[in-house]
């Protein structure tokens, strides 16, 4: 038996009970004559003590010796500790060790295994299996197996039947690059990683599953950003004979349980805006709605003055920072500066400042009085200490930009609080989305999303006034989950492809499988997925999905522990019937 218990177990309850412990050495204290281990394992750090007065002198030359990380196993006696700390739960006792077998050495690990750790990121990538021995990396694992737990344990409680779908198929169109697999046994011919099960979980609705789940790997070469990895997890959903509300009532259901389960909290119903609505009020479509900052919009109160920035601005848009208005003029150049980044784009930034007294003071005081900037005031919402930051321009993108600064700003000012979780549906997408570039639209969603009911004519003449049935969770300003009503129909879904491009040849050849199903009966359906990275690290109160990922990818999308992407033996590049050609 290589342990009756483990290091996080041993109370005040346990003492003078004869234990066996394995584990790694976290620290080893030698004061000459008692020397005092740290033993670690995942459940936590128990004390072993060894002394001359109570220890062979053999053994404690033993563990004198130990280095960090070597794998022993210990037999011993718990005792009441003499001085005890209330910091760890086996803080009470320690264990006196009269038995001690070295299982595994270990060389000097590269980082410091400590809560802590002298490692920087590349270093703990490379080595994770140690940065895994850590607390931060392994509570983030144990929390995404709960969350997980609970997510199997709520919707198998609800119906929902958890069904494997495969891995090696043809490309799904969610927008992202396919990860490609050359077939050895059909020569030229390749299969795609999914990008997400959507077709094989509508088939599954057509095969009359009605109910379905699968906690499931999806594949996406795309760039990778804080929130996004080319390989990660979905919470994928799909529901047979259900409207819009009957998904988003379902789906709001298992959230409120996590926050429940997970944080104890009672969440009441979800706030729900619109697409059109989100834009003009946050500038994103996923909304941080933990706290206020609102855009106003000025173009009434802002124009028709002498300044001509804003009267040929489509829009002019501003937000109320608090307790602004005592910022600098160097931290108001400052944030200028920042908005002026390449990464947010604005040309400049108005903005005026809410004195106490009830006075404005602002960058444009030559061509806008006290009254029409207490207009602007009243439009964003500003109170007396505030500052007003507006921006303008094109409407997308001044919201774009004022949006980034609204994060940036509530960043900034600690109001984006991880332990504060603020949920809500974004519904009403558009169904189409215009590729400025080509001029071509794109299904914003996927093109299997149905339109709003009576639209479908509207896709002759405004393409882009199309409304979806579409519905995006949004968590704490985060994009957690995502689906649509599908169409269900062989006809509407032909006219769809058309729409996107697609010659009926293409679809066929693409789709043809999911039209042809069509044909046999294919229920009236609608599903969800959730990201459950992004789920699982925002509960956890934090935003970067790597660290709740056991061995995630870098921002190039490489695993640098185990050195992939490789290259392959000529032989195999044959077997497959592939030839590079490289520069
Ligand atoms: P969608 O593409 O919106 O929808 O994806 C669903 C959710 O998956 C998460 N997500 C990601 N997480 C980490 N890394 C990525 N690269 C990444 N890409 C997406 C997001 C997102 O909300 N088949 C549809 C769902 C449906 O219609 O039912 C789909 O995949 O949290």
């Amino acid at each position: 038996m290589y342990r009756s218990t483990t290091c996080g177990a041993l109370r005040a309850s346990n003492i003078d009970s004869e234990v066996i412990l394995s584990g790694w050495v976290q620290k080893v204290r030698d004061k000459g004559f008692v020397v005092w281990v740290d033993l670690r394992d995942r459940y936590g750090i128990t004390q072993l003590v060894l002394d001359q007065d109570r220890t062979a002198k053999d053994l404690l030359e033993k563990a004198k010796e130990l280095g960090r990380e070597t794998v022993i196993q210990v037999k011993g006696q718990v005792i009441e500790r003499a001085s005890k700390n209330a910091n760890i739960p086996t803080g009470d006792i320690e264990v006196l060790v009269h038995e001690l077998h070295i299982l595994n050495e270990s060389i000097l690990p590269p980082f410091t295994i400590e809560d802590e750790t002298d490692g920087g990121e590349d270093l703990r990538m490379k080595y994770r299996y140690l940065d895994i021995r850590r607390n931060p990396v392994k509570d983030n694992l144990i929390f995404r197996h709960k969350v997980t737990m609970e997510v199997r344990k709520y919707l198998s409680d609800q119906g929902f039947i958890e069904v494997e779908t495969p891995y090696l198929i043809k490309s799904t169109p969610e927008g992202a690059r396919d990860f490609l697999v050359p077939s050895r046994m059909n020569e030229g011919q390749f299969y795609a990683l999914p990008q997400s099960p959507q077709t094989f979980k509508q088939l599954l609705m057509v095969g009359g599953m009605d109910k379905y789940f699968q906690i499931v790997k999806c594949f996406r070469d795309e760039d990778l950003r804080a929130d996004r990895q080319p390989e990660f997890t979905q919470i994928d959903c799909e529901m047979a004979f259900v409207e819009q509300e009957d998904i988003l009532n379902a789906f709001e259901g298992l959230t409120k349980h996590l926050l429940k389960e997970i944080h104890g909290l009672e969440t009441g119903d979800f706030p729900r805006i619109t697409f059109d609505e989100a834009m003009r009020r946050f500038g994103n479509d996923k909304p941080d709605i933990r706290f206020g900052m609102e855009f106003g919009e000025l173009n009434t109160v802002a124009q028709h003055k002498e300044f001509n920035v804003f009267n040929t601005a489509e829009l002019v848009a501003g937000i109320a920072v608090p307790g602004g208005a005592s910022y600098t003029r160097k931290e108001i150049d400052k944030l200028i500066d920042w908005v002026k980044r390449p990464q947010v784009g604005a040309k400049g930034m108005v903005y005026v400042k809410c004195n106490d007294d009830g006075s404005f003071k602002s960058s444009v005081d030559k061509f806008y009085d006290q009254d029409d900037l207490s207009k602007w005031a009243e439009v964003t919402g500003a109170k007396a200490g505030d500052l007003i930051c507006v921006l303008s321009g094109n409407t997308n993108e001044t919201r774009s930009q004022l949006s980034a600064l609204r994060m940036e700003l509530a960043e900034r000012l600690g109001l984006r609080k991880p332990d504060e979780f603020a949920p809500l549906w974004v519904i009403d997408f558009p169904l189409l989305e215009l590729d400025e570039e080509t001029g071509i639209y794109h299904a914003m969603h996927h093109p299997f999303t149905s339109p709003k009911p009576g639209q479908l004519q509207l896709l002759e003449t405004e393409p882009g006034n199309v409304k979806a049935n579409a519905y995006d969770l949004v968590l704490n300003g985060n994009e957690i989950g995502g689906g649509s009503i599908r169409i269900h129909d062989k006809d509407i879904q032909a006219t769809m492809f058309k729409h996107l491009g697609f010659t009926p040849e293409e679809a066929k050849a693409q789709f043809g499988f999911l039209m042809d199903a069509f044909q046999y009966g294919a229920p009236p359906h609608g599903g969800i997925a959730f990201g459950l990275d992004r789920l699982v690290s925002i509960l956890g109160g934090q935003e970067t999905i790597r660290d709740f990922i056991a061995f995630p990818k870098n921002n190039s999308g490489r695993d640098v522990m185990i050195d992939a992407p490789a290259n392959i033996d000529d032989d195999q590049l044959k077997e497959l019937h592939l030839k590079l050609d490289l520069e």
